[in-house]
């Protein structure tokens, strides 16, 4: 049987740390589907389909892994790519109460789907997507935090370079 895991946030946009959790994660899976939430209530950075775009250029040379967007309730997604796992990464004890709530709420959803947790690399403990761009709204370096396609689509939606 194919195990495959769904790779869901909100990768506004796609970081490093995140490329980190889907290089160990598609070790442990055979397909691995990183799923962009299609959320009416939060309005990004980037719109959906430029996470998309960044996320298919980011992926392109990693097999086994592909980029989708979702709306509604991500176990319901889940269910519907043939899916057995919700994969997500865990940073700092700061991560730990949001996920733990969400793991259990999704397993309260649908029981035949399990949330399996990634430990953070050290290098990216710090990271993550609204600390990234806060850097970048002020000319800051993010060199080695985001693809290069990100820092370039980020020099272009914030109009200024970049470190
Ligand atoms: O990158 P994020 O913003 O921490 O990702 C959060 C995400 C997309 C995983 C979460 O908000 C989600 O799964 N939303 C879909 C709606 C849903 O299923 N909610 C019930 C479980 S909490």
């Amino acid at each position: 049987m194919e195990r495959i895991a769904i790779y869901p946030g909100s990768f506004d946009p796609v970081t490093n740390g995140h490329l980190d959790i889907i290089k160990r994660g598609v070790k442990l899976f055979d397909t691995i589907i990183v799923a962009i939430l299609i959320n009416p209530r939060k309005t990004g950075l980037f719109t959906v389909e430029e996470r998309l775009d960044m996320l298919n250029e980011t992926l392109k040379d990693i097999p086994h892994v592909r980029a989708e967007s979702f709306e509604g309730l991500l176990v319901d997604f889940a269910a519907q790519k043939s899916a057995t796992a919700i994969l997500r990464g865990l940073r700092a004890v700061s991560d730990f109460e949001y996920e733990f709530q969400m793991a259990l709420m999704n397993r309260k959803l649908n029981r035949e789907i399990q949330s399996v947790y990634l430990m953070t690399g050290l290098r990216w403990i710090f990271t993550s997507s609204s600390i990234i761009k806060e850097a970048a709204l002020f000319g800051g370096d993010i060199n080695g935090m985001v693809p290069p396609c990100v820092k370039k689509r980020l020099e272009e939606k914030l109009g200024k370079k970049l470190g």
